[in-house]
């Protein structure tokens, strides 16, 4: 494993080992998302790279709360797992997923902070304006989110996170 892969997966453990080791998670691994990947490859990814967008944005003394950014990361996209089961069809679960997402959050942290859960609530921005991003860790999580929907289209892109999530759960 690379040495950027491995500082990647010790920051995902450290804010998110509740959502890793949950049921909803290793169900996310069997659940197909948009073209290429599972929900779970696209959820590491999506929080592979609001990690890096976090440590750039770090760099340049921008303070953001990594936290926050990795645990809407990883459950923004919880309220899929069973889609066809849970709701009649796409356009219904393209709007009620982000809510359902929130509600597997609360139950997996109780005490949810306000920014987390707006994160998540709020990631399917800008491809809906409507509800906007409320921080600057959302809109790192919104980005991160729709990066990793385009990559996993583009028949000839091989995003270096696609690998790194395959490394992860050989790991
Ligand atoms: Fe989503
Ligand atoms: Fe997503």
């Amino acid at each position: 494993m690379k040495e950027d892969a491995r500082e990647i997966y010790r920051v995902l453990v450290k804010h998110g080992k509740k959502v890793l080791y949950s049921e909803e998670f290793v169900r996310a691994f069997h659940q197909k998302h948009h073209y290429r990947t599972s929900v779970a490859e696209h959820t590491l990814q999506v929080a592979a790279i609001s990690v890096r967008l976090c440590r750039f944005l770090e760099r340049h003394g921008v303070a953001v709360d990594e936290r926050a950014a990795v645990r809407g990361a990883l459950m923004h996209d919880l309220g899929m797992i069973g889609r066809r089961e849970k709701y009649r069809n796409d356009l219904e679960c393209s709007q009620r997923h982000p809510g359902e997402s929130a509600k597997v959050a609360r139950r997996l942290y109780p005490d949810l902070d306000k920014k987390t859960e707006d994160i998540i609530l709020r990631h399917m921005w800008p491809v809906k304006l409507y509800p906007p991003p409320t921080s600057i860790e959302s809109i790192i999580v919104s980005l991160a989110d729709k990066w990793g929907s385009i990559t996993d289209l583009l028949p000839f892109a091989q995003p270096w996170e696609h690998r790194w999530a395959g490394t992860f759960v050989k790991d």
